[in-house]
This record gives structure tokens, C-alpha cells and sequence, in this order.
């Protein structure tokens, strides 16, 4: 029996994500080091703090986090997500600029639905965060791909565009320590993007996931905290500072922004998993996070060094790679001949995995890039993983 008929246009067209697929592919797979995936290390979690707060949180309170809650979220949460916000970055936010969303992917969602819709022309990094793709894909949106260099976004081409009659309504963008690149854009290019912004009357949504997770020294400020027309909107989560499964993220905008941005999550999910809020808001109250965060910087940051060793010295000359001063990933470009979606089956035989790179691009994919993570899997393991990377792609080369 053929059930396609049954399914709406929009599902008809709905494309599973390539790393999901990948993911699922690894998973049956025991053998095989997984350089893949973007997810934190399961060493990251503290499982002791979390069932502590879970039982405090019971005893004290737990009547009001089994119950629903607003759509806005938990109140005492978005007070506090604005006050860490004003402590760390010298904003002037409250509670009220706050809408606490199911993790930063509904943010992302819930802005395409508001902000967005069809044929909109919408500038992202090229490469970008692929699940955002994946949302302007189902809007129909009109991507409009923006180079990435060293310092983040290629000025030139954003100038060349807009001067040429292109008229974004938004710019999506992952400033710092970007998935994928591990890139950080340069204060002078926020600044320029605000600049360009106000000038041609766009929306800026810089989705900030990553920030906390810095390995050096040199800070640079968030967009929104730069921004004083508030035409930036800006999305965090939990997820990389304690644990992604709870699922609680945010967006931090004008007030107006927020109160339709809830009327779009209304009828997505009534509230946010009020547990999750209670339980994150406990943690970042009693200043748990910032012990937590030291510590998961620590981890990283020897993994990250593990992995930039391991490339020094197992990967041919004519590789190149980024250093990130965060985040979680590296990202490599290869010769023009290796096409890294040709090479990931060979990749998957000799037991490594990496994410090819063409997905991460709303149009004209550059095929011989992918990217790499190094915080789930052990250090041990990375070493191992990027020779058997280095024996693949000198077997590619001819
Ligand atoms: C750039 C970016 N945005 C959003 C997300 C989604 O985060 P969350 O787990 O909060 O939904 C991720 C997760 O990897 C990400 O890398």
C-alpha cells in the first residue's frame, strides 16, 4: 500500500538531516571513531550536581515544575538569563526581552516562522550551521551564501552584494566559534555587519551557542552587545554548559520581537520543558555553571590541542585546517580533486568518521572541506582517528 498520498505538500519535500543520518550509521557501528557528530562529551555532564538539584528542586518546589507553564517561560529563568547577559557582556536586558525556548534549535525555528518567508533573500556564512539550512530549506528561503575567511565573513562579498540591488531581510550568523568553521568573526566585522545592517534595514540573528566555551585569552564581545538598535537577535542555550538533553534555550530581542515569537511557540509546545527550566535555573543561580564551565574547558581545550597535534603531524602539506579559540570543531580543506562525500565511505572502512563538508553550504558547496569535533570522542581516540584521516586522504591524492 502506498501511503505518500497521505502526506502533506511540506512533508513530501522534508529531507532528513545528513548528520543525523551519519549519526545513526556510526551508532550501529562499534568500530568506527567517531569524528562526526557535535556533541559534547558525556564527561562533560555533572550527573551528581544535576540529580542533587533534581531532588532539592522536588522537595522545595516540585508542584510548580511537574505543572505547565507559560509560554514565555519560567520567569525567574528569563531574569536571570538577562542579568548573566548584562554581567558578562554589558547589556541592558530584563526578563522580558527573554522568551526561554526548547533549546536553540526551536529558537532558530520559531524565528524562520516569524521573520521569514518565501523567496525571503537570507545571508548566511558559507559554511553555516546546516540545521538552520535545514529550516530556510522548508521556508523556501532564498539563501544567499557569504564566504567565510580567517576573521570571520568576507566583507567584500557582503559589500559587492548589497551594492548590487540585494536585499536581505536577515542575516543569520554564528560569530563565534562557529559550527562548522571554529571560526571567530572579528569585533571590526560585527561592527561592519551592524553598520551594513542599519544601512540596508536588515535583521541580524547571531545564534551564540558556543561563546562560554573559550580556550584563550582574547574575548570578543556578542553582536547584540554591540548593537544599540536592538536590531539584533540573539539565541543561547544550555546545551554546551550542561547538558543538551534538557533541552532549554533562548532568545534575547526587543520586547515586541518576543511577544510574537511566543505567539509563534504557542501552539508548537505550549511552554518549555518546566522541569528543565527549573532545574537550569537552580544551576545557574547557585553559580554552578561557571565552577562546570571551567572544568569543561579544561577537558576540551586538551582535546582541541590533541587534535591540532595530531593534524600537525599526521595530515600531508597540502591540507589546511583552522585553529579554533573555542567551540567544539576544525574544520579541513582538502585539494580540489578529493571530494569529501566520494571519500566518506572510504573513510567509514578504514574506522573514522567525519562530517562531509558540502552540507554545511546554502548553495555551491565547496566538496573538498568537511569538519571534524573533537570534544565527544577520548583523546586517545582523536590521535587514532586523524592518522587513519591522514592514510585516507593521501590514498585519494594521486
Ligand atoms: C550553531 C548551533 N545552533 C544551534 C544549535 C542547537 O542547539 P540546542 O541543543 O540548544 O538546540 C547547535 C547545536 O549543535 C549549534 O551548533
Amino acid at each position: 500500500m502506498k501511503f505518500d498520498k497521505y502526506y502533506s505538500k511540506k512533508a513530501r519535500n522534508m529531507e532528513s538531516s545528513k548528520i543525523r543520518e551519519i549519526s545513526k550509521i556510526i551508532s550501529e557501528r562499534t568500530d568506527i571513531i567517531s569524528l562526526a557528530g557535535g556533541m559534547p562529551s558525556p564527561n562533560s555532564f555533572p550527573i551528581e550536581v544535576v540529580s542533587e538539584l533534581s531532588d532539592d528542586l522536588l522537595e522545595e518546589n516540585g508542584a510548580e515544575a511537574l505543572q505547565y507553564g507559560t509560554t514565555t517561560g519560567v520567569k525567574k529563568l528569563r531574569n536571570k538569563i538577562a542579568e548573566r547577559l548584562n554581567r558578562n557582556f554589558d547589556t541592558s536586558v530584563s526578563g522580558g526581552n527573554v522568551l526561554v525556548t526548547s533549546g536553540a534549535q526551536q529558537a532558530l525555528y520559531l524565528i524562520g516562522k516569524v521573520f521569514i518567508q518565501r523567496d525571503d533573500q537570507i545571508l548566511v556564512e558559507a559554511p553555516t550551521y546546516a540545521s538552520m539550512l535545514q529550516i530556510l530549506k522548508e521556508i523556501d528561503a532564498d539563501v544567499r551564501d557569504i564566504n567565510l575567511k580567517e576573521d570571520g565573513y568576507s566583507v567584500e562579498e557582503l559589500q559587492s552584494y548589497l551594492e548590487s540591488g540585494g536585499n536581505p531581510g536577515l542575516a543569520y550568523f554564528v560569530p563565534t566559534f562557529q559550527n562548522p568553521s571554529g571560526i571567530t568573526t572579528s569585533r571590526e566585522k560585527r561592527e561592519k555587519l551592524i553598520e551594513f545592517a542599519t544601512e540596508h534595514d536588515f535583521l541580524i540573528v547571531e545564534d551564540d551557542p558556543y561563546h562560554q566555551l573559550r580556550y584563550s585569552e582574547n574575548s570578543v564581545p556578542p553582536i547584540f552587545s554591540l548593537d544599540d538598535q536592538s536590531r539584533t537577535i540573539y539565541v543561547g542555550t544550555i546545551s554546551k554548559l550542561l547538558a543538551p538533553g534538557l533541552r532549554v534555550g533562548w532568545i534575547v530581542a526587543r520586547e515586541e520581537f518576543i511577544d510574537k515569537l511566543q505567539l509563534a511557540k504557542q501552539p508548537v509546545d505550549l511552554c518549555t520543558n518546566v522541569f528543565s527550566q527549573h532545574l537550569t535555573y537552580r544551576y545557574l543561580e547557585k553559580g554552578i555553571v561557571d565552577r562546570q564551565i571551567g572544568k569543561i574547558i579544561d577537558l576540551y581545550r586538551a582535546k582541541r590541542d590533541q587534535m591540532l597535534e595530531s593534524l600537525e603531524e599526521f595530515l600531508p602539506n597540502s591540507v589546511e585546517w583552522t585553529t579554533p579559540e573555542g567551540g567544539m570543531f576544525i574544520w579541513l580543506t582538502l585539494p580540489d580533486i578529493i571530494d569529501t562525500d566520494e571519500m566518506f565511505q572510504g573513510a567509514l572502512d578504514k574506522g573514522v568518521a567525519y562530517v562531509p563538508g558540502s552540507i554545511f553550504y546554502g548553495t555551491k558547496p565547496r566538496k573538498n572541506t568537511l569538519r571534524l569535533n573533537f570534544t565527544f570522542v577520548e583523546k586517545e581516540q582523536i590521535e587514532e582517528g586523524v592518522k587513519k584521516l591522514g592514510e585516507l586522504i593521501r590514498e585519494n591524492l594521486p
